[in-house]
């Protein structure tokens, strides 16, 4: 049986900074952020704008765009860092904005930026096992990633999620069942405690756990193939990383080749013209979408993924990897492969018109939504002011009050 992604989409907030605002703004060189990192803009989620509104939006997205039913979908999952309560999942507010079936397996995953990709897994084995008896899983990938002002990672911020729909005989990709990598660590690279709204992390720390996790769980995932060759990178057209910066999908593709090659390979090397190549043709062609996002966490692997199959023509062969990794940490590898016809799909998943229409704001509004954001989930708190904000969508966060979070209705 085949299982994979039969519809994606990306949903994120309509307002983003401009890298080159931040930079200047911090007194750094706009060179550091753009050619350094790597990223251009940044998506920042207003106070009205929380891991709920951003996940049902993009499901509503991914259901409508490639007519899947709702009542069709019989597991939900929201992975997310985000989560807005300690004890109901993100999951169950989605559920009601959809309107889902009520005999529905509906939950929250959380591992750091590896919580979606452990819920695709769990759906993959749910379908493979038959229970699924011909439902479908609705699994979304949603965060919004904060630093904070004036830390070492706030220009690795940003907002948004994807959602996927899991089937049997998928339109778009298909997964490799057997051959996977897992990897799990206990390490303090990146973490949020409960007080706090904002991510704490040892920037270069968790780097270097990152790439050791990649070579792990690759090692991992080929020991289980009958033929490793079969899945070296030559084979593939497209490699796909974390994203939490898009230079780091470079340095985990230098770290793929040393793992297949067995032995580092450093700028003079004459391997390293190679490797620079190969991230020319496997990777970069496909990171524009994390460039103008910045982290989306759990969904930032994926939104490199949209970012492949919207210009699917222009690949070659379909066999792909994927590597997901959470801080904490827990990492995994996999393997898919394009379905013949996919490229029918490319505009129902192109997010590019939903960023066009994006505003730019201010470093001061940036500033003003980040103090806003501390407050935001406070009981009775002010009214939250969409308007101030300018936010068009309809469904929003309103504020809690009773200890009740309060949303608008869902359009639909
Ligand atoms: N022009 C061009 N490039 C410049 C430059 C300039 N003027 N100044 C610096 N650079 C380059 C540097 O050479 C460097 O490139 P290389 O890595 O290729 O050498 C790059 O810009 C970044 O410079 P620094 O390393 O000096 O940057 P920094 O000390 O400010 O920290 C960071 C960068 C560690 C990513 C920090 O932003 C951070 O802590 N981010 C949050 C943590 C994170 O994203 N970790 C990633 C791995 S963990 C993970 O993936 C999970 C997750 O999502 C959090």
């Amino acid at each position: 049986m085949d299982v994979g992604i039969d519809a994606i989409a990306f949903f994120g907030p309509q307002r983003y900074l401009d890298m080159a605002d931040l930079a200047r703004a911090r007194g750094v060189d706009p060179a550091k952020y753009t050619r350094g990192l790597g990223q251009l803009r940044m998506a920042i989620a207003t106070p009205c704008e929380d891991s709920v509104t951003l996940a049902a939006n993009a499901a509503a997205l991914a259901l409508k765009r490639f007519d899947v039913d709702p009542q069709q979908i019989g597991t939900l999952v929201v992975g997310t860092e985000t989560g807005i309560d300690h004890s109901k999942p993100v999951a169950v507010y989605v559920h009601e904005a959809l309107k889902l079936r009520r005999c529905c397996r509906t939950f929250e995953t959380k591992h750091a930026c590896y919580g979606a990709f452990a819920g695709l897994t769990a759906a993959s084995d749910w379908i493979l096992s038959g229970r699924a008896r011909g439902y479908k899983a609705l699994i979304i990938a949603s965060d919004i990633a904060r630093y904070g002002v004036g830390e070492l990672g706030e220009p690795t911020q940003g907002a948004g999620a994807v959602a996927m729909v899991v089937s049997e005989n998928p339109r778009l990709i298909t997964f490799d069942p057997l051959v996977t990598g897992d990897y799990t660590r206990q390490v303090m690279d990146f973490w949020r405690p409960l007080y706090s709204k904002f991510a704490f992390a040892d920037g270069h720390y968790s780097i270097a756990c990152y790439l050791e996790a990649l070579a792990a769980c690759r090692a991992d995932a080929l020991a289980k193939a009958a033929d490793a060759e079969e899945y070296a990178i030559a084979k593939l057209s497209a490699c796909f990383y974390h994203v939490p910066f898009v230079k780091m999908a470079k340095k985990a593709h230098q770290r793929h080749w040393e793992a297949e090659l067995g032995a580092g390979v450093s700028p003079g090397d004459q391997r390293a013209q190679e490797v620079e190549a190969s991230h020319g043709q496997r990777v970069a062609p496909w990171l524009s979408l994390n460039a103008e996002v910045g982290n989306i966490y759990t969904g930032s692997l994926f939104l490199a993924l949209i970012d492949y199959l919207r210009h699917r023509n222009r690949t070659g062969p379909g066999l792909v990897s994927l590597f997901s990794y959470g801080s904490g940490c827990g990492a995994a590898w996999g393997f898919a492969r394009t379905v013949p016809g996919v490229e029918g799909h490319a505009a129902a998943l192109d997010p590019a018109a939903q960023l066009a229409a994006r505003e730019r704001i201010s470093i001061e509004e940036y500033e003003e939504i980040m103090a806003l954001v501390e407050v935001a989930d406070r009981n009775d708190a002010a009214a939250l002011d969409a308007g101030r904000w300018h936010v068009h969508e309809s469904f929003l966060y309103q504020g809690t009050r009773d200890h009740v979070r309060r949303y608008s209705e869902f359009p639909g």
